[in-house]
């Protein structure tokens, strides 16, 4: 495995990967866990090759979020991705991603960005947006992989692929959980114990939407009081958002139906999950 730091280096490794045959590439911020790694074995069956870029994207932190405490453990990532037998890992320092500072030029999300997170995170899509725009001219996939965890990420990827004629295969990954339930984020590091019991509230109120739907409730308040009701039993869990949208539009809808998806955003003391389930 051939561990990148600078274009150059990246450049030289992709060049016989590329006469090889196609190329597949899983864009991360590190600290990987099993989803990552799912995303990896999801890349390597779209591809010849797997390249996995790891990267901590100031562009897409708000002021006052957590860019400095976000976890970072590179050794620890590196090992699991040569076990998983990856052929290139790019890891750029910021200057090595933004050589002239911050673009001028960035990706816009437009109304999608101004959705779910995006209504919570001025600023954060576009950053997004603009770094994997970057990565996909830096690595020049054929195809490239995301977890549907970050469900409105995905379908904002997606979007741009074809709104830009990018010409990259998006292909998406289910979320991967823990035992009890919880979604595997990196973020996920940074719970304390207590935290970390109240941060299944997430995925019980999922679970409860989806039974609410299941006994017939079809109109979306009510499908949400559900979802409130469980998320009101954790105390550690400050909800965001709790909404009912359409999958591609991400438009709220008043009445659900099969495929709309369930998605949630809280803080868990001062650490901030989401999670979502399609209907
Ligand atoms: O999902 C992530 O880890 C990041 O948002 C991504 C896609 C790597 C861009 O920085």
């Amino acid at each position: 495995m051939i561990v990148a730091r600078d274009r150059g280096a990246l450049s030289d490794a992709l060049e016989p990967l590329r006469e090889r045959g196609t190329v597949a590439l899983v864009p991360t911020m590190g600290y990987l866990h099993d989803g990552h790694l799912s995303l990896v074995d999801i890349a390597r069956e779209s591809a010849d090759s797997v390249v996995v870029s790891i990267f901590v994207n100031p562009l897409q932190f708000g002021v006052g979020e957590d860019l400095e405490t976000y976890p970072r453990s590179e050794e620890h990532d590196l090992d699991r991705l040569r076990e998983r037998g990856v052929e290139v890992v790019f890891t750029p320092t910021v200057p090595e991603m933004y050589p002239d500072g911050d673009p001028i030029v960035t990706v816009s999300p437009g109304r999608l960005g101004r959705r779910l997170c995006g209504a919570f995170r001025p600023g954060h899509f576009a950053g997004v947006l603009t770094v994997v725009a970057r990565l996909f001219g830096l690595v020049r996939p054929d195809a490239a992989a995301f977890g549907q965890k970050d469900y409105q990420q995905a379908t904002l990827i997606r979007r741009m692929v074809r709104d830009l004629e990018m010409g990259v295969e998006v292909v998406t990954g289910p979320i991967v959980r823990e035992a009890d339930g919880l979604a595997m984020s990196s973020r996920n590091a940074n719970l304390t114990p207590a935290e970390r019991e109240s941060a299944v509230g997430l995925s019980r109120a999922l679970e409860a939407g989806a039974d609410a739907l299941a006994t017939g409730i079809t109109d979306a308040p009510r499908v949400l009081d559900h979802v409130r009701a469980v998320l009101s039993g954790f105390d550690l869990l400050e909800l965001q958002y709790a909404e009912v949208v359409d999958a591609r539009s991400l438009e709220t809808v008043d009445v659900v139906r099969e495929g709309n998806v369930l998605a949630l955003a809280a803080f868990c003391g001062t650490t901030r999950l989401i999670d979502n389930r399609v209907l």
